[in-house]
């Protein structure tokens, strides 16, 4: 197992539609345990393979409570089935360092996606599993959560985006 490299915004293959994945291998787990590991020591609750630079469609989540048993969850090529009701809660994104912000997501989403060895799916998801999920499915789809913004909040991240870059870059 080992630690990847999280890409960061705006690195461009956080904005491809990554590819729906066929073959269940080895590389494939291999490439979801190094995502898990990558996602626990970020510390974050979700990573899509995009943030690690590869364009498929694979996500790991873990949103169980902090002090509580790791509840590791796998899901190649997820996908929306039906969403209901609206939330609004404060995200944050691994690729998108030190900004935050309110965005409007589904309450519940039914989600089917397969496993490892390609068994299918489905979960019925609320709270912060459905916020989650919805956040990383948008990763598959080139769609970060800035994207999600209103115009005036979207020009406002770049701006502060921009001070946080320049302030990373004099750190360094
Ligand atoms: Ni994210």
């Amino acid at each position: 197992m080992s630690i990847l490299r999280i890409r960061h915004y705006p690195d461009p293959v956080l904005k491809q539609t990554a590819v729906r994945i066929t073959e269940f291998n080895a590389e494939l787990r291999h490439l979801a345990s190094d995502m898990l590991e990558t996602m626990y020591a970020a510390p974050g609750v979700g990573l899509a393979a995009p943030q690690v630079g590869v364009s498929r469609r694979l996500i790991v989540l873990d949103c169980s409570p902090k002090d509580g048993d790791r509840q590791p969850l796998v899901a190649v090529n997820p996908e929306i089935l039906t969403r209901e009701g609206e939330c609004c809660e404060e995200e944050g994104c691994l690729s998108v360092p030190e900004y935050y912000a309110n965005v409007v997501r589904s309450e519940k989403v039914r989600v089917r996606f397969q496993e490892l060895d390609g068994t299918v799916r489905e979960v019925e998801t609320a709270g912060l599993w459905a916020i989650c999920f919805q956040h990383e499915i948008d990763h598959l789809d080139g769609i970060l959560f800035v994207d999600r913004l209103s115009p005036l909040k979207r020009s406002l991240f770049r701006k502060r985006y921009q001070k946080i870059q320049e302030q990373r870059q004099e750190q360094l």
